[in-house]
């Protein structure tokens, strides 16, 4: 094969759900040894496209075309995967019970008689591990991992694939900068090898390190194709969005009012060790660190999903306990969580059954009874504040593009009163536009004189939007920044202030 071809045409792809074109007529292709980034905003039909080449999708319309070989009919995920091509899916879909070495093996179980044989794929599971230099032991089970070891496990998976083809979803959105480094260094080797990579990230910053070209669609369509040498980042996100954005990080002013919250020696399980903080109303509270400073574990515990082993916690110098979300939520305090699939979202009810559901004590009536008015214009409201594209609200939640599922989960919160509103990292995956939709909502809250804590492991923002920043390290709070002192290395100097490191191994 001369090394112009190209390993994956694609012309002309239609794609229709009910009541959305996911796809118009898009063009796409790719060659050996090439990093394509396939670019757009949420719902852009990027996720739709791949899923297309990877057989989980059928096209209505159009050609297909893998190492020149033209493809008769629908592809399907095993004759996909026998030609070469693996993708990673944007919502990691991992089986949570199941062992690290059987969902690398998922499907391509390896046997020893009629049974299989766990031994040998733990052996390979361990090399395809330590080749990506990631500490996870083979035989632990996905459901126990955090997300970011989740993601290196699917990619784990991809590569024991050997797969020729590989299609990147958002692989980086919940990885940590060394792993991300990590994850750089490999793309690298394998389109050495001749691999084609296809690389889907709203990360834009990213881009610059790994990718040869980019292609960008808007709206189902097809913008343009592109050498990534001869575009700026401005001419990107204008293709993506159709227009310039102006304002990355909008700032308002408010007054800082009452003390909102305050929590003192909050501690759970091994990741929370010693938290004290105030919010005040009106203000929003970056809470910055490193992966694992346990950050997250604080917000669970907090909002009683996970048990608290000590501390107290007052809600406008009201002691409150919180032992379970409903009492978090009655104390008028709420969590956009990390993990939206997970934790966020029901993925099998409609949308608007997602936004009511949290909100049935204000669309009920004292028998119980639901007001459809109430409920139509919560839901439509929320929608429309948080301009999620969809076609009607009655499509379940699991067929919206990622961003706009993270829309859903922080709208149906938008729609009730509360004090305290805390957001965990609630723009991953989210495209450059919908990020300011998200800021502008924190903000509008902050005008309300909400208070909302801003829980972010992206530098840039935290610095951008918070009004304070607390850092934390270890389990507890390791300092305080203002926003008009705080820089990045400051950040960097406190979120790695570690306290009797070696004490604490296990
Ligand atoms: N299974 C499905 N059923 C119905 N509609 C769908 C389904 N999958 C995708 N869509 C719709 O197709 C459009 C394209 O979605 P897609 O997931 O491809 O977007 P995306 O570019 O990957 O966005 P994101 O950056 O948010 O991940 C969206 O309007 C989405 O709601
Ligand atoms: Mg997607």
């Amino acid at each position: 094969m001369n090394e112009r071809d190209y390993s994956v045409e694609m012309h002309n792809i239609t794609k229709t759900f009910p009541g959305v074109r996911a796809l118009d007529d898009v063009s796409f292709n790719i060659r050996p040894g090439e990093v394509m980034a396939l670019l757009g905003e949420n719902g852009a039909g990027k996720s739709t496209l791949m899923k297309i080449l990877s057989g989980v999708y059928t096209r209505d319309r159009g050609k297909i075309r893998i190492f020149g070989n033209e493809i008769e009919g629908d592809l399907t995920p095993r004759k996909a995967q026998a030609l070469g091509v693996s993708m990673i899916h944007q919502e990691l879909n991992m089986c949570a019970h199941l062992t690290v070495a059987e969902n690398i093996f998922l499907g391509r179980e390896l046997a020893k008689g009629s049974l299989l044989n766990d031994r040998e794929m733990n052996r390979q599971a361990k090399g395809v591990l330590d080749s990506l230099q990631i500490d996870i032991k083979p035989e632990m089970v996905v459901g126990a991992l955090a997300v970011s070891k989740q993601q290196m496990v699917e990619i784990a998976k991809a590569l024991q694939a050997k797969s020729r083809i590989l299609i990147m979803d958002e692989p980086t959105s919940a990885l940590t900068s060394v792993e991300i480094t990590q994850l750089f260094t490999l793309i690298k080797k394998l389109r050495d090898t001749g691999c084609s990579i296809v690389y889907i990230s709203h990360r834009l910053e990213e881009l610059q390190y790994i990718v040869d070209r980019v292609t960008i669609m808007r709206d189902g369509k097809f913008i343009t194709e592109q050498p990534f040498k001869d575009l700026k980042l401005n001419q990107i996100i204008s293709y993506m969005v159709g227009r310039e954005i102006k304002e990355k990080f909008p700032r308002v002013p408010a007054n800082r009012g009452k003390l909102a919250l305050s929590i003192r020696n909050l501690k759970a399980g091994r990741m929370v060790k010693d938290v004290s903080l105030d919010l005040y109303q009106g203000e929003i509270l970056g809470i910055a660190g490193l992966m694992g400073a346990g950050r997250t574990e604080m917000t669970r515990a907090l909002f009683g999903v996970d048990h608290k082993d000590g501390g107290e916690v007052e809600i406008e110098g009201v002691p409150v306990k919180i032992t379970c979300p409903e009492d978090a939520i009655a104390a008028g305090l709420v969590l956009v969580p990390e993990d939206r699939k997970r934790d966020g979202l029901c993925v099998k009810l409609s949308v608007r059954e997602n936004i009511a559901l949290p909100n049935l004590d204000i669309i009920c009536n004292a028998a119980g009874v639901i007001n459809r008015t109430i409920e139509r214009t919560m839901v439509e409201k929320a929608i429309f504040d948080l301009k999620v594209k969809l076609p009607t609200s009655e499509v379940n939640a699991s067929s919206l593009s990622g961003g706009n599922q993270q829309k859903v989960v922080v709208g149906k919160w938008l729609a009730r009163d509360s004090k305290v509103v805390i957001f965990d990292e609630p723009t991953r995956g989210i495209d450059v536009a919908a990020k300011v939709e998200i800021y502008n909502l924190m903000n509008e809250l902050k005008q309300k004189g909400i208070s909302v804590m801003f829980v972010s492991s992206e530098m840039p923002e935290i610095l951008g939007v918070s009004d304070r920043i607390l850092v934390m390290c270890d389990g507890r709070v390791t300092g305080e920044l203002d926003r008009s002192d705080a820089t990045q290395e400051k950040i960097m100097e406190a979120a790695t202030r570690f306290e009797n490191k070696l004490d604490d191994k296990n």
